[in-house]
């Protein structure tokens, strides 16, 4: 419960100060300006915002510009406004601080919770030192279709990786407890389905059954609010016909009856703003009504709340007791921040200095990063490269320059503080005067000369790297795209380079799955190298020169081609599945091609040779309450240290729903010397079979199941099959 001071306070507020309360804002950056992040918010000056605090008007400013601002901003809270109510700091602290983490579908690559948790830990040390209170992270979207641009922010198509990693930044942003000055609280969002919308267009309509959000895209949300996520941001989109931002099934049934969530709702920007625009509140009065009465707490930018709240309140539109509950509940996340015991608890401009990108914070950010590169392909053992010996011309519009580095959606970090692919090469060579860097190309268009002076590049050397993809700006909101290839302008530097004979490693720089083609997919060795944050280059060069081996997998599988998409691995099998090998008549595949992953969720090589063998199910026998290990032996034939993911898969053969023709059950990650050989273990219990029944709530069903430990949602690796009895 709230202390009784706290309720004390709530009892003297007019309506007004309570609006104020539930009102957000984004920071005008101290010194007068207006919002760089923001430049088209309305949210006027610095002064007019301190003016805002004095008397009342706001709960709270977001994406800020230091502790300085934030030490004026709260002066005027607790010195000067009549209630002396703490503001609370908040800020997209998405993938790292001023140190910058891979962006976090790469992370999610590592399939290393820890490491995730980890880095997210560094943010929260950073963000807090600069005066933040609570992050719009994670995001916990699960993300199935590769047009969708935010689909980096999130950790991929996968439940069961989706939910470890979303635990894992909770645990990270908020640390051991929330009253630390190093600790901020997470925000899971965006609630809920936002990564459905229709062909993969950000902020389109979602119109999927109940049992898909409750089975696919609910579980990260239940997952970060496990690990103590005491906030949740309404998500865009509609909802089959309701938006979420004004969605008391969703709000209010699921989140609060259903899952007894007491934390604070928040809207994502002018979401409340934006029913207006669905087509579903006529004016700022009634959408404010609509997302308020469905549960949205507090408002993000719009106004809204401010502005409506009180007449609303006034005319019995909104019961005082609603107003008061939302209150309660942000006065309650301010309690849990330690505000109103020390409001100047992480606000300390000297901390500020000395916790930002410390050396320990890049060895962090570096280690993440070589970690979430992901070797699609590796023919010949071309990589790793030597150290010295062989001329190598990195080629493309990504070879260097402070450019592209920290990827989508970082407010505080920048490309100039973070180390190119050229300046990690050097370092990394024993004789750097071996390197070339050569653009050859613009990102989407030509360069004049581009390609002649990349193949005289590529014919001066022994070995190609050619760095291409995306840039930064071309995923994350509002960035979808309807064709997930590599744009044409590379793809022709591509063809142009391989035809010099050259041995080519390709460098892809991605924020989500591509459909790779030509020349691209036909070089010998593929590295997903993604946005890898401020040392991008350095462990770029780490995996290249083979100081450690690949060890991180894809959490999207790469479809073959465009037309596939949306492609993820965990479909249905149909009544006409087609056998793996030629394709059949009236079976379900393409005229052209298997309706197969050109490069599945989960697949990724290591220097390694990696084997799979010695399937092991004891009795074949799940008793209902027992458990049943599943054990395999994982060798590395190579003569490099390996690492290999080993990902246990499961198939209910027949249910009465069917079910996926794989998911996901766990993962083990483990190092292997050469030659070496060790035996991974997993124990499923019922609990692992359960899926959602036809009346929606979880069952388990006795009978037979398919096993497999294999290197990807794809692959054999072993399998075999047990039976779950009952009784
Ligand atoms: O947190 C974000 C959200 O993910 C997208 N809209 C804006 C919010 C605040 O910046």
């Amino acid at each position: 419960g709230l202390p009784a001071s706290v309720e004390a306070l709530i009892a003297k507020m007019t309506v007004e100060e309570k609006a104020g309360q539930l009102t957000l804002m984004a920071a005008a950056w101290a010194g007068g300006a207006a919002n760089a992040l923001n430049p088209a918010a309305s949210n006027g000056t610095f002064d007019a915002q301190l003016a805002e605090t004095r008397a009342g008007r706001l709960g709270g400013v977001f994406n800020g510009n230091g502790a300085e601002m934030a030490r004026q901003m709260q002066r005027a809270a607790v010195r000067e406004s009549r209630l002396k109510i703490p503001l609370l700091f908040a800020a997209d602290v998405i993938h790292g601080f001023r140190t910058v983490f891979p962006v976090p579908l790469a992370e999610a690559a590592s399939f290393e919770p820890e490491l995730v948790e980890k880095a997210a830990r560094v943010a929260a040390i950073e963000a807090a030192a600069a005066g933040i209170d609570w992050t719009f992270a994670p995001m916990v979207d699960v993300a199935r279709d590769a047009r969708w641009g935010r689909g980096v922010e999130g950790s991929g198509e996968d439940v069961r990786l989706g939910r470890d990693m979303a635990a894992a930044r909770v645990r990270g942003f908020q640390g051991k407890s929330l009253w630390a000055n190093d600790s901020v609280m997470s925000c899971a969002k965006h609630f809920a389905a936002y990564g459905a919308a229709e062909a993969g267009l950000d902020y389109g309509a979602v119109d999927v059954s109940e049992r898909t959000l409750r089975e696919i895209y609910f579980p990260p949300f239940q997952a970060a609010f496990d690990a103590g996520s005491g906030t949740v941001m309404a998500s865009f989109n509609e909802l089959s016909g309701v938006p979420a931002t004004a969605n008391p099934w969703l709000l209010d049934d699921v989140l609060r009856k259903e899952w007894g969530f007491d934390g604070l709702v928040v809207s994502d920007y002018t979401g409340d703003m934006e029913l207006i625009d669905h087509g579903f509140a006529a004016d700022a009065r009634e959408a404010t009504k609509l997302a308020f009465l469905a549960g949205v707490d507090m408002s993000m930018q719009s106004g809204f709340y401010m502005q409506h709240l009180p007449s609303l309140v006034a005319a019995g539109e909104v019961p005082m007791a609603r107003l008061d509950q939302a209150v309660r509940r942000v006065l309650a996340l301010k309690v849990r921040l330690g505000l109103f015991d020390d409001p100047f608890r992480r606000i300390d401009p000297r901390r500020e200095k000395t916790r930002v990108r410390s050396a320990g914070n890049l060895a962090v950010a570096r280690e993440a990063a070589r970690r979430s590169i992901v070797l699609l392909k590796n023919d010949g053992d071309l990589l790793p490269l030597p150290r010295s010996g062989k001329r190598i011309a990195l080629i493309g519009p990504f070879a260097q320059g402070k450019h592209d580095l920290i990827g989508p959606w970082n407010v505080y970090g920048s490309d100039a503080e973070a180390v190119d692919l050229l300046t990690g090469v050097r370092q990394a060579m024993a004789d750097p005067s071996l390197v070339t860097a050569t653009a050859g190309s613009g990102v989407s268009a030509p360069l004049p000369g581009g390609i002649e002076a990349a193949v005289a590049a590529a014919n001066a050397a022994d070995i190609v790297v050619l760095a291409i993809g995306e840039s930064q700006d071309m995923s994350g909101e509002a960035q979808s795209r309807n064709l997930v290839v590599i744009p044409p302008a590379q793809q022709a530097l591509a063809e142009a380079v391989a035809k010099t004979g050259k041995p080519i490693v390709v460098l892809l720089k991605n924020g989500r799955a591509l459909a790779l083609e030509g020349a691209v997919l036909a070089a010998p060795a593929i590295l997903v190298t993604w946005f890898l944050g401020s040392e991008s280059g350095p462990a770029t060069a780490d995996i290249l020169f083979g100081r450690e081996s690949p060890s991180a997998r894809l959490p999207v599988s790469f479809p073959q081609v465009p037309g596939q998409v949306p492609y993820y691995y965990a479909h249905k099998r149909t009544g006409r599945p087609n056998p793996a090998g030629p394709l059949q008549p009236y079976k379900t595949h393409y005229r052209e091609a298997s309706n197969a992953a050109r490069f599945p969720f989960g697949h990724g090589l290591t220097y390694g040779r990696i084997e799979y063998s010695g399937l092991d199910l004891g009795s074949g026998t799940l008793a209902w309450g027992g458990t049943l290990t599943v054990r395999a032996t994982i060798t590395n034939r190579g003569t490099r240290t390996a690492e290999e993911v080993a990902q246990l898969y499961v198939h209910d053969q027949t249910a009465s729903l069917t079910r996926p023709v794989r998911e996901l059950k766990g993962y083990r990650k483990i190092k292997l010397a050469p030659g070496e050989s060790q035996e991974v273990r997993f124990t499923l219990t019922r609990a692992d079979l359960q899926f959602l029944g036809l009346d929606n709530r979880p069952a388990v069903e006795a009978g037979l199941f398919r096993v497999w430990v294999a290197p990807s949602a794809e692959a054999e690796g072993v399998s075999g099959s047990f039976t779950l009895t009952q009784g």
